[in-house]
């Protein structure tokens, strides 16, 4: 039976790069708040104009693919994971589909936020699994600069996330015990209300209005104590979880790269493991936080700097808004 293994990775930040000290000109915080809380140095912003939301996947997804030694046409699927997506509808997945372009194939977004880049991962996965499709493209991409208000106002979310991109190639193989191992997919709905940004949505009669900008209801909402109390319960959870299902230990690990959410919460999760800083990926002080495209960024970088080698076991984590949780195991 096939299975799947990830034979191109890729990314693109925008070149405008955003300081603490940046930030701290238009809002009242600190570089030292920042940095204490969040591991966070500097962030990238998009250029209007020339970057979006697909036009950033699209590079890292050209540059996945030229590692990979594929075209194009060689793709069979596209699996898009954002929350920012070009245009509230269609999704980004057929907005990159054109842009390369690729054949007329099939392109679905994942709405899956911090977890989206391991939900779309798995989906490709089961596609291969199953024998549908022999290569798909796995896009994270977010543009979340422009939902934040740069004031005191919207201090306590702005400060954290950036915008990037990341890609992987994943193809189908037969060689034994290589590729993704398993993948581990949670959801609790429970926690909706606690990250998220309610308007424009489609529960009111009007999706928004003037005051709603007025009265800052077009900005996303976090509880941040929580969601940092839940994500350090739920990575280790889920990453023991896939461990334990391809019989495998946590000293087996060669490299943990967790979604990028908050230097604290990778620090936290560190020492669960007990890893050393070398076998786990932390590059949230250049980027801040980019949701869906955090891992692939991270684990391009990670792949660059050849921290990732043949046969290695690499662990990916996510946690974010839904609350949506997910992991998986490549074997490389
Ligand atoms: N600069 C300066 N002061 C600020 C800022 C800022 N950017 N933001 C908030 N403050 C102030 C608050 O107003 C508050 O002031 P007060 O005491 O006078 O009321 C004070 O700092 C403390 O605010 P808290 O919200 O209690 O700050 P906390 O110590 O909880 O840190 C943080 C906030 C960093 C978000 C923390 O809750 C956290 O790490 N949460 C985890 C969530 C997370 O990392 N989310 C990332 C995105 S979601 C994801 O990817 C999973």
């Amino acid at each position: 039976m096939p299975h799947s293994k990830i034979t191109g990775v890729g990314m693109y930040v925008p070149e405008t790069v955003v300081t603490n000290n940046d930030l701290s000109k238009v809002m009242d915080t600190t570089d030292e708040w920042i940095v204490e809380r969040t591991g966070i140095r500097e962030r990238r912003f998009f250029k209007e104009g020339e970057d979006t939301v697909s036009s950033m996947g699209a590079k890292a997804a050209q540059q996945a693919l030229e590692r990979a030694g594929k075209k194009p046409e060689d793709v069979d699927f596209i699996v898009f994971a954002t929350l920012s997506s070009d245009y509230n509808f269609p999704g980004s997945g057929v907005l990159l589909q054109r842009k390369l372009p690729f054949r007329q194939i099939g392109a679905v977004d994942v709405r899956a936020q911090c977890s989206g880049f391991i939900y779309a991962l798995s989906i490709a996965d089961q596609y291969i699994r199953t024998g549908t499709y022999k290569t798909i493209l796995v896009v994270g991409s977010e543009v979340q600069s422009n939902v934040f208000e740069k004031s005191d106002r919207g201090r306590n979310m702005a400060v954290i996330f950036g915008d990037g991109a990341g890609a992987v190639v994943v193809e189908a193989t037969d060689e034994p015990n290589k590729g993704i191992l398993t993948t581990k997919l949670h959801s609790d709905g429970r926690f909706a209300e606690e990250l998220y940004l309610e308007h424009p949505g489609s529960r009111r009669k009007e999706r928004f209005n003037p005051d709603m900008i007025e009265k800052g209801e077009l900005l996303p909402y976090m509880n941040g104590k929580l969601v940092f109390m839940n994500a350090v319960k739920y990575f280790p959870e889920v990453i023991r979880e896939a461990l334990a299902d391809c019989n495998l230990k946590e000293s087996d690990i060669d490299l943990l790269v967790p979604h990028q959410a908050n230097a604290r919460i990778t620090v936290a999760i560190q020492k669960e493991f007990n890893l050393p800083d070398e076998k786990i990926v932390s590059n949230i002080d250049k980027y801040g936080n980019t949701t869906a495209a955090s891992i692939p960024i991270a684990l391009c970088e990670a792949w660059e700097q050849g921290r990732i080698k043949d046969g290695d076991l690499i662990a990916i984590a996510g946690f974010g808004s839904g609350f949506m949780w997910a992991s998986a195991l490549i074997r490389w």
